[in-house]
């Protein structure tokens, strides 16, 4: 039996899989699958470092990239000192997920697509704008989004901009709201699927699903807009005639970033019909029955008991596929 420290605080919904109970649920779902867990919630580097040099454990588990106090946004570490994985490493902590070096790119979606793109995994043309930056000519419509933020932060049909003044005033809204610089990039307006990587190695399987909204939920585009997140209005169904691109997509990405144990690619149709990446999560959702993850392995793997049940098989995927990794099992 080994242990596994969660640690969660005030942004765990923001960054990371979910609030204090949705770890709760992960905790009772790895006791209950055999192994011991337990929870630190920090609010604080110092109660991070304390969690860490305090408790016993055998592998760590974090819901947060950066400790942070803000509970609404992911924002960005203003100083290099405060990723928990970059702290980890130094420590020569075991966690689960993928390495910081990772991490730091998934968080941040320009970057994301950078190094998608230059491994030749079909991302949409992309220009992250700062402040005060001179904007790009473009082929509209475009869609205007936070380069680092979750839950569909900053987005509603105004997204999508048809103009250099909507694409101006998208851009600022940006600015001016998250503080953060814009991602600019081609509008993908076809089907929106969605892929986890469940494992490492021989014990990895890639679990896709659709993602379906009601149409009459949808405004002017059909796009998940962030009055749409949250609320039970998004369902994983089967893809079909779509699973073998969406999956070869997705591997491809994972092996380009180095992802490890339990890593999401979210994607949409092109106008032409070809799947491109939006962007790569290091910490998908967990929450019970709503989170996609979870949604996929019960529609992938469903038990005679039921969704919470399969929630626990999930759990101890992850949690198994990393203690094998790092020699722990
Ligand atoms: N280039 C695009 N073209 C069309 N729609 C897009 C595009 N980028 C994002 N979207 C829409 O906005 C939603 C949120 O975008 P994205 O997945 O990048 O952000 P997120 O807020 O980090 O999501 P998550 O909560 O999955 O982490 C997508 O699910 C999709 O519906
Ligand atoms: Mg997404």
């Amino acid at each position: 039996m080994k242990k596994v420290l969660l640690i969660t605080g005030p942004a765990g919904d923001a960054q990371g899989w979910g609030d204090l109970s949705v770890t709760q649920h992960i905790c009772q779902a790895i006791i209950d699958t055999g192994n011991d867990a337990e929870i630190a919630f920090v609010n604080t580097m110092e109660e991070f470092y304390q969690a860490i040099e305090e408790k016993s454990y055998d592998i760590v588990w974090s819901a947060l990239y950066h400790i942070s106090s803000k509970s609404e946004t992911i924002g960005m570490s203003e100083g290099e000192d405060n990723w928990l994985a970059d702290i980890l490493d130094t420590k020569k902590i075991p966690y689960i997920g993928p390495n910081a070096a990772t991490m730091k790119a998934l968080i941040h979606k320009t970057h994301t697509h950078q190094i998608l793109k230059e491994a030749g995994v079909s991302v949409p043309y992309h220009f992250q704008i700062d402040r005060g930056d001179d904007l790009p000519d473009l082929d509209y419509p475009a869609f205007v989004k936070p380069s680092y933020e979750s839950r569909s932060k900053g987005i509603s049909d105004e997204s999508v901009v048809n103009s250099r003044e909507e694409l101006e005033k998208q851009v600022a809204y940006i600015h001016t709201e998250f503080d953060q610089p814009a991602l600019v990039e081609e509008y993908l307006p076809g089907q929106e699927y969605t892929v986890l990587m469940l494992g490492n190695g021989e014990h990895q399987e890639f679990l896709a699903g659709r993602v379906e909204v009601d149409e009459k939920m949808f405004g002017k585009y059909p796009i998940l807009r962030a009055d749409l997140r949250g609320v039970g209005v998004t369902k994983i169904r089967p893809i079909n005639h779509m699973t073998k691109s969406a999956v070869q997509l997705t591997k491809d990405a994972m092996e380009a970033l180095n992802c490890l144990d339990h890593v999401r690619a979210d994607m949409r149709l092109d106008a032409n019909g070809k799947l491109k990446i939006i962007e790569v999560n290091g910490i998908p959702g967990l929450k019970p029955i709503k989170s996609w993850s979870p949604q996929m392995f019960t529609m992938h793997h469903p038990s005679q008991e039921g969704p919470m049940e399969d929630y626990k098989h999930l759990i101890d995927h992850v949690v198994s596929s990393a203690l094998v990794r790092c020699d722990l099992a």
